[in-house]
Order: C-alpha cells, then sequence, then structure tokens
C-alpha cells in the first residue's frame, strides 16, 4: 500500500472486496451466525430508532445495514454505501429475501459521501474505516452528514496479537516469503488499531461523547481446514498476499495457517478469540 495515492487505494478496495464477493456470499450464514452480535452492538450504540433516517458506510454484503433497516422500520429508511457493487448485489439479494423496502443500496465512497450536509439520524460502520486513504476526511464527512445529535457507531479491528485468526495468516506468510515491515500510518486491517485511533480522528472532526472500547469474543471452525477454505475466499488482503506465493509457497503457508490453527482447538473446533474496537461519537447538538 506504501506509496499509493488515495484514488489508487481506493481503486484497489473496489476490486479487491468486488473479488471476494462470491466468497463473501458463500459463507455468509456462516459469519452471520458468528457475528450478529456486533449488529446489535452498533445499532445499540448509534441509538438507532423506528423513523430514523440512516446511513451504513461499507455495507459490504448488508452488515449491519440490514439490521439497521429492520429496527428503523417502514417509516425510517437506511442507506448502505460501498465501494464494491459486487457485495452490494448479494446485500440487495438479502433485503429481498428479507422483504425490506426501506433500504437502499448505493455505491460511494465514504471519504467524498454523495450526501447533502445533516440529511442523516445516525451513521453506522462494520469493518470498513481501517481501509480508507484518508480517515480523518471521512470523520469530517460523517460529521457533515449527520444532523445535530446524530451518533456514529464503528467496529473496527483490534490488535493482531487479540486477533490470531487474522493475525496468524499474515505471520505464516511472512514466514515464507519477505515482505515489507507493515506501515502502521498505511490503510490496512489493524490501522485503527489502537485505543484513541478512531476516536481522536473523530473529536478532531468536532464529534463529541466520544467512546472507545475494546469488546472481546470468539469465534468457531469446525476444522483447521475450513477456517483456511474461509480465510482464503474471504479475506481480500490476505488472497492479495497469497497472490504474489508461488504454488509451493502457498502450500507451505496453508501448512503453516493450519498447523497454527490448531493450536485453538478446543472439543470438536477450532475456537478464536477476537477483538473488535467499538467507538462512538456525536455531533454536538
Ligand atoms: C471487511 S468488508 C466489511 C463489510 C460489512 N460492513 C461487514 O461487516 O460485513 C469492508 C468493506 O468496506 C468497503 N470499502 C472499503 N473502502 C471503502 C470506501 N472508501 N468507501 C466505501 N466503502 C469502502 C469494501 O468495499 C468492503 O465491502
Amino acid at each position: 500500500m506504501m506509496g499509493q495515492t488515495p484514488q489508487q487505494v481506493i481503486d484497489g478496495q473496489r476490486q479487491d472486496w468486488n473479488r471476494v464477493a462470491g466468497g463473501w456470499e458463500k459463507w455468509d450464514r456462516f459469519f452471520d451466525e458468528q457475528m450478529a452480535f456486533l449488529n446489535h452492538r452498533l445499532v445499540a450504540d448509534a441509538r438507532l430508532r423506528a423513523g430514523m433516517h440512516t446511513l451504513d458506510l461499507g455495507s459490504g454484503t448488508g452488515y449491519p445495514a440490514l439490521l439497521g433497516a429492520q429496527t428503523v422500520g417502514p417509516s425510517g429508511s437506511m442507506t448502505g454505501l460501498d465501494l464494491a457493487e459486487q457485495m452490494l448485489a448479494v446485500a440487495r439479494r438479502k433485503a429481498t429475501a428479507l422483504k425490506l423496502a426501506n433500504v437502499t443500496f448505493r455505491t460511494g465512497d465514504v471519504t467524498a459521501l454523495p450526501f447533502e450536509t445533516a440529511s442523516f439520524d445516525a451513521v453506522t460502520s462494520r469493518f470498513c474505516l481501517m481501509f480508507l486513504p484518508d480517515i480523518p476526511k471521512a470523520a469530517a464527512e460523517i460529521a457533515r452528514v449527520l444532523k445535530p445529535g446524530g451518533w456514529i457507531a464503528a467496529a473496527v479491528w483490534s490488535a493482531p496479537d487479540k486477533n490470531p485468526s487474522i493475525g496468524l495468516s499474515m505471520e505464516a506468510i511472512r514466514k515464507v516469503v519477505e515482505l515489507p515491515p507493515p506501515d502502521p500510518t498505511a490503510p490496512g486491517i489493524f490501522r485503527l488499531a489502537q485505543p484513541g485511533d478512531l476516536a481522536g480522528m473523530l473529536q478532531q472532526a468536532g464529534l463529541a461523547d466520544v467512546t472507545d472500547q475494546e469488546f472481546f469474543a470468539e469465534w468457531s471452525y469446525a476444522s483447521a481446514e475450513e477456517y483456511y477454505t474461509s480465510l482464503m475466499e474471504i479475506a481480500a488482503p490476505v488472497q492479495n498476499l497469497m497472490a504474489k506465493l508461488l504454488d509451493t509457497q502457498k502450500q507451505e503457508v496453508k501448512r503453516l495457517i493450519t498447523q497454527a490453527a490448531t493450536q485453538y482447538r478446543r472439543g470438536n473446533c477450532i475456537t478464536f478469540p477476537i477483538a473488535v474496537r467499538m467507538v462512538a461519537a456525536r455531533k454536538p447538538l
């Protein structure tokens, strides 16, 4: 990512997430069953209520936009925004299956929101903001489109050592091929992992009553093999690194990843701890 212009980062993101949209649809039920609590937490932190007009940033295949749409009900609305049309196509199919008529998914960039000032009662976002090339700019955009008194609630990944299911794949790749040391300021999975990172940017953008909390949970896979397969099919940043490897190196990475994953065997499953940073803030009245 180092040395890329903001536009190159955005184009890369669009390409990456469009590429893995099929994987996200395939694994949708599995991840939804394991991660739905995060949608509920975001909907609560953003104080969604019936009748509100709300925005979800980087909705991907519809999280937490679909729960948000159910919460604000037919007298409210939810707009889900994402760069990747293929991810949104999955989200639209789910909205149709759920018979939700108050949700609209549209393409757009979080760092240049295509909305009027003060047009939303609340904003949510799950696992998107750390991928942006200019997060302070996005924070300013969020502050702009919120109505006074409205809340933003966002979930981002906490540190890699607390998220071994993500961190161990990167470590395995590093053992097989030399990679430049991770640039903590470049867009990526752990860009907003540190306490105060996102909270500080929201504060700088003029938002108040900021909270920043690490939220611990776990997720389970039936086997190390299942974990490896899902990782390769949904994790765009991991796929990008794998694409640079020779076949023999890929085999070695697979061996290292599945071996490391078996350390997390509990009973019949592989169960990983996860740590998510939940940040919320409010636009002053
Ligand atoms: C890890 S996925 C999360 C999707 C969904 N929120 C969830 O939690 O399942 C990250 C999403 O952020 C989107 N994204 C990345 N950069 C973006 C940007 N600048 N503007 C809008 N969406 C962006 C990607 O296209 C992708 O769908």
